[in-house]
């Protein structure tokens, strides 16, 4: 997708919403020195069987591995930005899986049941969102009691949040840090909703 406009190249070095036209740039396989599918899968914990949530998942750099995961479950991916969903379904799709689901979200709510979700994920989302506290309410909303809100942030993302004001942020919603991944730079926290 290319594009020659400066406004959308100032959002994508700055703070906000990640702008779809780059989202190419989201898919190089170099990241995996950040955080590879593999690690996230590790991290997550998961289970065959389990419903998981990816919050702004992008064009699916780690969608496809994890959906393989869920064999006889299903990944439900949610992003602000239609552009994105659309590019996940079709990499996605080219891949022949059926059990993701797609969203579209507003921001502001899930629109999803309670008590819905085994594992609710998101990387280098966080920072991105508006209403952080009306959203930490919105997914300990939709995730079953123990199970896990799993956040990653990366190094050079102009959003990045630093993990000591993350646990501040999410232990205060009903949650409590039981798993720390990575380094400073590049983590995985897992908030375990109580
Ligand atoms: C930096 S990209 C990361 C994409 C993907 N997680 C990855 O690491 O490749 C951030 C994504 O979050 C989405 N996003 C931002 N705010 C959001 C919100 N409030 N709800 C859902 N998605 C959001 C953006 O549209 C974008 O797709």
């Amino acid at each position: 997708m290319k594009n020659n406009n400066p406004d959308v190249l100032k959002r994508f070095v700055s703070k906000g919403v990640f702008p779809y036209q780059y989202a190419f740039t989201l898919l190089i396989p170099l990241r995996n020195i950040f955080l590879s599918p593999k690690q996230l899968i590790n991290r997550l914990m998961l289970k065959e069987n389990y419903t998981v949530l990816e919050i702004g998942p992008g064009p699916g750099y780690f969608s496809i591995k994890i959906a393989k995961e869920l064999s006889k479950g299903k990944l439900v991916l949610a992003d602000i930005q239609q552009k994105m969903l659309d590019y996940a379904r079709k990499r996605i799709e080219k891949k022949g899986l059926k059990n993701v689901e797609f969203k579209l979200c507003s921001g502001e709510t899930l629109d999803f049941e309670n008590d819905y979700f085994d594992r609710v994920f998101m990387v280098t989302v966080i920072g991105e969102i508006e209403k952080k506290d009306e959203y930490l309410k919105e997914i300990y909303r939709v995730l079953k009691k123990g199970g896990i809100l799993s956040i990653s942030e990366l190094a050079g993302d102009p959003d990045k949040i630093e993990k000591e004001d993350l646990r501040e942020l999410i232990e205060p919603k009903g949650f409590k840090l039981t798993h720390q991944f990575g380094s400073n730079k590049n983590y995985t926290l897992n908030f375990t909703k109580i």
